[in-house]
């Protein structure tokens, strides 16, 4: 049994739809946040500038002495995790393994489409991770900027520019013989009602985030880290710009109000040393 929380950070408010799952999971865990809302987003950003922001994101996280630090953000598990790994003192579990481990489970060898931001595509984490499972696994790997804004802006999927927009990126992959589709962005799953219309019945999502928080789970178990704590357990966020929007657009995201925002400023988390790479 293991009672320090689990720290989980985000490029912003996005990575509260895994949040969403861990509560789900995990109902007695103490959850800390940290979305870094003044430099989002990650998405467009080169490796070198993520892998710095990563690491302060992360780093921030230390101070609460988490048992766990999960890197909800798609595009810094992606170009980041290795090196997230060997400089933290306690184990990262990134989004992209435990969703390309579900989407090789559920295609059978059919092909697989990861949608993403345009870092987390140019990167190849999930077609590298699908394969190292899986060698011959056709997969394709597609961006989708707009995707981002959109669900940032509020959008869903009875918005009609949503729709024009999913089916401009997805509408290929319907002659592409895709079985599965990985949502390999933590603001995807606020459109998977829009994603599924386009792809039709045929095609399963994989939700990353869930997937992610299924291995979070299994690690705690495995490792004796369980929370011994019958009580529900709380949740701290921290963002290092805007907290009263984290608030009000984040709810969306995790489904539950979100109490207790404090807003962190820079010299709390920035100016750790850039790793050479
Ligand atoms: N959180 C990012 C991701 O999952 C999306 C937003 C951003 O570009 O920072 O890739």
């Amino acid at each position: 049994m293991n009672p320090h929380p689990i720290g989980v950070f985000d490029s912003g408010l996005g990575g509260l739809s895994v949040v969403r799952h861990l509560r789900q999971l995990l109902p007695n865990e103490d959850l800390v946040y940290f979305g870094d809302t003044a430099r989002i987003p990650y998405g467009t950003k080169s490796r070198p500038t993520v892998v710095q922001f990563a690491l302060e994101t992360a780093g921030f996280l230390l101070r609460f002495d988490p048992k766990l630090i999960v890197a909800a953000c798609n595009t810094a598990s992606a170009l980041t995790l290795d090196v997230l790994a060997r400089e933290l003192p306690v184990p990262v579990i990134g989004v992209v393994e435990p969703g390309a481990r579900a989407a090789v489970r559920l295609a059978a060898g059919q092909p697989v489409a990861v949608i993403g931001t345009e870092a987390t595509i140019a990167s190849g984490a999930y077609v590298k991770a699908i394969r190292a499972l899986a060698p011959a696994q056709p997969v394709i790997a597609q961006a989708c900027p707009l995707f981002v804004p959109l669900v940032e802006e509020g959008r869903d999927g009875d918005d009609e520019i949503v729709r024009l927009t999913v089916e401009t990126y997805l509408g290929p992959l319907r002659s592409q013989g895709v079985r599965v589709i990985v949502l390999g962005c933590t603001h995807y799953p606020l459109l998977r009602g829009a994603i599924a219309a386009c792809l039709g019945p045929e095609v399963q999502i994989v939700d990353s985030g869930r997937e992610t928080s299924l291995a979070v789970q299994r690690h705690l178990s495995q490792h004796d880290g369980l929370s011994p704590q019958q009580s529900p357990g709380t949740m701290q966020s921290y963002v290092s710009d805007n907290p009263a929007r984290f608030r009000q657009v984040g709810s969306r995201f995790l489904n539950e109000t979100i109490e207790h925002v404090e807003l962190v400023e820079p010299e709390q988390y920035v100016g750790r040393p850039r790793v050479p790479h």
